[in-house]
This record gives C-alpha cells, structure tokens and sequence, in this order.
C-alpha cells in the first residue's frame, strides 16, 4: 500500500505524527511518502516540531509559504497535483482543518484518489471561520473519516455522510502528548522564565478573528491588567507579531512575551499554568487532557467536549470578559475527571488498524 501523508502547520505535525509511526509499523512494506505544504515555514514554527516528535523528515516540500487563502491554497493544489499524478497513492491522509487540508483534499478528490481525514467530524457551526469551510470540504470528499470525539458522529450524519465511512478512534493529538510526558513533565520551563507552576497564565493567540483587528490591542490591554494580578507568559505566533507591531502594541509590565516555543516547552508549560487563555483548538484539547482550566476567546467552539469535560469555558470573543478568569478560578471546582473516551494515547494504533484492512 502506497500511502502519501500532507502536512503544512504546526498542528497538523503533531497530530500526525503518531499516525505515521503507527501505520509504518503496521505497514512495513508499504510506501510512506510525507509532503510538506510550507503553509508554516519558520523554524519555530516547523523544523523543531519535527525534530521533537521524532517525525521522519518530509520527503517532499512545496514551499507555498503565506498568501491570501485562494493562493496559499491554490498554490498547494498545483504544486501537490503532479506529486499525486507521479506517486499514485493508494492513499491520501489529511489531518485537521488549515488550508493545506483543504487543498490537499481537493487535489486527491479531483484525481479519483481515496483520502482519510484525521480529526473528522468537528462543527463550530460558524461559516465565517476558514477552518470550518475546510473541515466541511475534507470530511464530504474522505473516504475514512477519523473522528476524536462522539459528537462528531451526529454532526457528520447531519450532512448526509453514512456511518459505514466513519471510525471513531480517538485522539491523535492526545497520542503526541502522551508519548511525550515523560520527557516535557521533568524541563520545568516555569522556573526558567521565574513564573511559580500553578500561578501564572498561558496565553496563545493567532486567530484572524481576534489578532487582525482592534481586538487585539484591548486582548493586550486586558492581559496587562491580569498580569497585575498573576504573571502572563505569551509565546507570540508570527502572525500576532506582525499585527502587533503593526498596531504598536508594546511589551507591558507583568507580561512575558516570547518566540514561539517548542513544544516540549510549550506542554511544560501548559501542564504548570494556574490558567490557560487561547483562542487555539488543539490547545481546548491539550488543557482538557492535562486537567488545566482553559478559557477560551471565542464565541463557538468545534470543541464542545472540552466543555462539557469541565476544563474549558467560552469567554466570547470579549477582550473585557479577560477580567473575570481570576474569580473564575477562585470558584473553580477542582475535581479531577476523567479525559474524553479514546483520548487515551492509542488512538493512531486504532486508526492503523482500519487502514490496514483495506491493505
Ligand atoms: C493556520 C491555520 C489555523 C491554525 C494555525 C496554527 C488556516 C486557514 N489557518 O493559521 O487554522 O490554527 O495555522 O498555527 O489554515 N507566518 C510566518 N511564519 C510561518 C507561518 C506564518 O511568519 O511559519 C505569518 C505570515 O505572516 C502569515 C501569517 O503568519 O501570513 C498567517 O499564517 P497562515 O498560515 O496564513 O495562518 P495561521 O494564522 O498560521
């Protein structure tokens, strides 16, 4: 079996990730081939991710790089076109929901190729976000459908797609971080930046919703105003930067702004914080995992186990509700429950299992 694998950003890596060791394992014979968009090209922001994970280098890079979203995805399709036409995969596999998923989908849709979709089935029921639009795409045109949480099975059947396409086998990302543990649980980045583990907040950012407009200059006005009360540690993604500088927002007392992070620094210190603050969704899944309360500046989640598991709370995309996160957390029942069903680190194993028979 010849299965062709596409990756373009920092999620899609660690989601994954596992999916490859586990059908290299399963599929010794076969042909593994990785592509890579270039939708993220920074080092920080890809090559250290794969040294991490201990991912195989990608076989193939496209360089698409930035652009609005018809060329980013415009580019990856004609770039990814005559690599499908060349390798013939008896497989395509897209995780998640960027625009390289879409046009990766796209792509193999068009040349009659069969396509498993990772991390399938997940609805914010909002059409103004790219990622929905994506999602939509690559679960109507996917052969196997991965789903990671339940609710995924009604929103799929809900837009007519029959049960026999879809596997509920977990969560990949979970699989990252399990296999992880050990080593992000002893670096301890909490100490190094000064920061007590359980008293500071952890803050990501980068959705075009939030970071693009005024929004994002009364986030850090808000973030200020918390770190008076609690130190706020902030990994800037690129495209935050940008519109940080460009907004002249400025570094204020109390908040730690950094580089990206790698991720074994990035789950250290997400496993020490007293509070996470994100607008992210893989990070609503990670915090979830870890039992850390996440507090989300969106008005809709595709998430919504994250909620109903306790850990995260939808504060709307409302710089102002930023103030309410220190009584949140005085109030905030402790008890720890268990992580969703299937988020268990095996989840790549039995997503392997059903690509194997079709092997
Ligand atoms: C993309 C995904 C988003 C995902 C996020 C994870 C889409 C529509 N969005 O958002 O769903 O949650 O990745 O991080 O696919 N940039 C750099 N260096 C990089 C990458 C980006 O400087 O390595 C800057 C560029 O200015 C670029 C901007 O960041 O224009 C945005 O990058 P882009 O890939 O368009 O989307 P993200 O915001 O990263």
């Amino acid at each position: 079996m010849r299965i062709l694998y596409v990756v373009g950003t920092r999620p899609n890596l660690v989601k994954t990730a596992p999916v490859i060791g586990a059908l290299r394992a399963r599929l010794p014979d076969g042909s593994h081939t990785i592509v890579h968009t270039g939708q993220h090209y920074d080092r920080l922001m890809s090559e250290v991710f794969f040294e991490e994970l201990g991912m195989p280098e990608p076989d193939h890079m496209l360089e698409v790089g930035s652009g609005t979203h018809a060329v980013q995805t415009a580019r990856t399709m004609e770039r990814l076109e005559p690599l499908l036409v060349d390798q013939e995969p008896d497989l395509v596999v897209v995780p998640g929901d960027v625009n390289s998923t879409l046009a990766a989908a796209l792509t193999a849709t068009k040349l009659g190729i069969p396509i498993a979709h990772v991390e399938s089935g997940l609805r914010s029921f909002d059409r103004s976000m790219p990622e929905e639009v994506n999602r939509i795409v690559a679960d109507e045109f996917s052969d196997l459908l991965f789903l990671h949480s339940d609710e995924a099975i009604e929103n799929l059947r809900a837009e007519g797609i029959g049960d026999e396409r879809m596997h509920f086998v977990g969560n990949t990302m979970i699989d990252t971080l399990v296999a992880l543990e050990s080593r992000f649980r002893e670096l301890d980045v909490a100490s190094r930046l000064g920061v007590e583990a359980g008293a500071f907040a952890l803050v990501t950012l980068h959705r075009p919703a939030l970071v693009d407009g005024p929004l994002l200059g009364e986030t850090i006005s808000a973030l200020a105003s918390l770190a008076a009360e609690m130190p706020v540690v902030f990994p800037v993604h690129p495209r935050t930067r940008k519109m940080m500088e460009a907004a002249g927002a400025r570094e204020a007392d109390g908040l730690i702004l950094s580089e990206p992070l790698g991720y074994l620094e990035f789950l250290s210190l997400m496993a020490e914080a007293g509070a996470v603050i994100t607008d992210s969704g893989g990070i609503q899944e990670e915090t979830t995992y870890l039992g850390i309360p996440c507090f989300t500046l969106r008005d809709n989640t595709e998430r919504p186990v994250t909620i109903r598991a306790g850990t995260n709370t939808l504060l709307g995309l409302d710089p102002s509700a930023i103030a309410t996160i220190p009584a949140a957390l005085a109030g905030r029942d402790a008890e720890r429950r268990e992580p969703p069903p299937l988020w268990d680190g095996k989840a790549a194993e039995r997503l392997a299992d059903v690509v194997a028979a079709r092997a």
